[in-house]
């Protein structure tokens, strides 16, 4: 009996270090429900880190180990998906510069993104070819493998878009090459920080995957909560506490309804709040955590693992970039 092929995914995170609870709730939990419906690509991205690390590029071999560490933790299963470094399929690179000749450069200069990653990294030269070319690169890496979908946050879908507009313009020349991909938007909760802004590796206010049970708990000590509850007497609002956000991603429904009530009543103190979320992180956590340890005392195994995974990804690029090349009339 034939069986349908499965449809394909593709997404990519930057190796900007060590991955954070925000990561989880917000990509990796879902990219491992992928792994079963959809054949699929995750690829730590190494040229994109270039477009804004250009001039120290020092850290960025550790970071893909890191990265890849946190994902394979996570339960990104190698024996399930191609898990892969960028760089190691060269021909993301081709495919990009093919894909030059037929871009505007107005459409990469409309990307959102495009002026605010600017206005946030003033302290970067960004006004470079190679990072006027990000969306492009991204472009190539989803169409290179004809990925059908690619689970992105509401933040990527600017992005997504742009891929769209590309195909369409190339297969008009050249013939239906590409599919267009189409946004998978996961649906991301609101993970806050300590500080209660969004949970990022800039601001500081990140728990790690990798973070001790003592981190855990005293980041989440110092985390703030709803600012009318200034007192244990003063009842709160877990509408309006980061501390909450949290408990709805990691606790049980049981726990959310002893913190909600405990709350609004002022039966229980935020004391004693966090330190039951900081119970229900580290339960989630610490499993993850040990299977990070083991690997990243193995650093040949992972670096294995992406070898592996990139050889066989670099595969189906290759099968397609000669599709490509007999389209664009320049295959040889
Ligand atoms: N731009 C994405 C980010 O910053 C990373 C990325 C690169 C990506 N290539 C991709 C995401 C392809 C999805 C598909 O998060
Ligand atoms: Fe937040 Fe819990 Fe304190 Fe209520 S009791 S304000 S939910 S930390």
């Amino acid at each position: 009996m034939e069986t349908k092929p499965k449809p394909r995914v593709l997404s990519g995170m930057r190796p900007t270090g060590a991955l954070h609870l925000g990561h989880l709730t917000g990509a990796l939990d879902n990219w491992v429900r992928l792994q079963d419906a959809y054949d699929c690509f995750y690829s730590v991205v190494d040229y994109h880190a270039l477009t804004t690390e250009y001039e120290d590029p020092s850290a960025i071999r550790q970071n893909v180990i890191e990265v890849t560490l946190d994902w394979l933790a996570a339960g990104i299963d190698p024996a399930k998906s191609h898990v892969f470094i960028q760089s190691l399929v060269p021909e993301h690179a081709e495919l990009h510069l093919l894909l030059s000749m037929t871009t505007p450069v107005s459409w990469l200069e409309r990307v959102p993104t495009y002026k605010d990653v600017q206005a946030n990294m003033a302290h970067r030269d960004l006004a470079t070819y190679g990072f006027l070319g990000y969306p492009l690169l991204q472009t190539a890496d989803i169409v290179i493998y004809k990925a059908n979908a690619v689970p992105v946050g509401e933040d990527q879908a600017p992005h997504i878009e742009i891929s769209r507009e590309i195909v369409r313009r190339f297969n008009n020349f050249y013939g239906e090459v590409f599919p267009e991909p189409q946004t998978l938007l996961t649906p991301v909760p609101r993970t806050p920080g300590t500080d209660g802004r969004k949970m990022s590796k800039s601001y500081g206010n990140a728990i790690y995957l990798k973070d001790a049970d003592t981190e855990i708990r005293s980041k989440l000590k110092t985390m703030v909560t709803d600012p009318a509850r200034q007192r244990k007497t003063d009842k709160g609002d877990p509408a309006k506490c980061p501390v909450f956000d949290l408990h709805k991603a990691f606790s049980t429904q049981e726990t959310r309804d002893w913190a909600a009530a405990g709350c609004t009543s002022a039966s229980i103190g935020c004391i004693e709040c966090k330190s039951k979320l900081a119970d229900h992180v580290i339960a989630r956590i610490a499993p993850m955590r040990e299977k990070r340890e083991y690997l990243a005392a193995r650093p040949d195994t992972v670096m294995d693992v992406l070898k592996t995974g990139s050889a066989s990804a670099r595969a189906v690029a290759q099968a397609t970039m000669h599709e490509v090349r007999q389209a664009m009339k320049i295959e040889y």
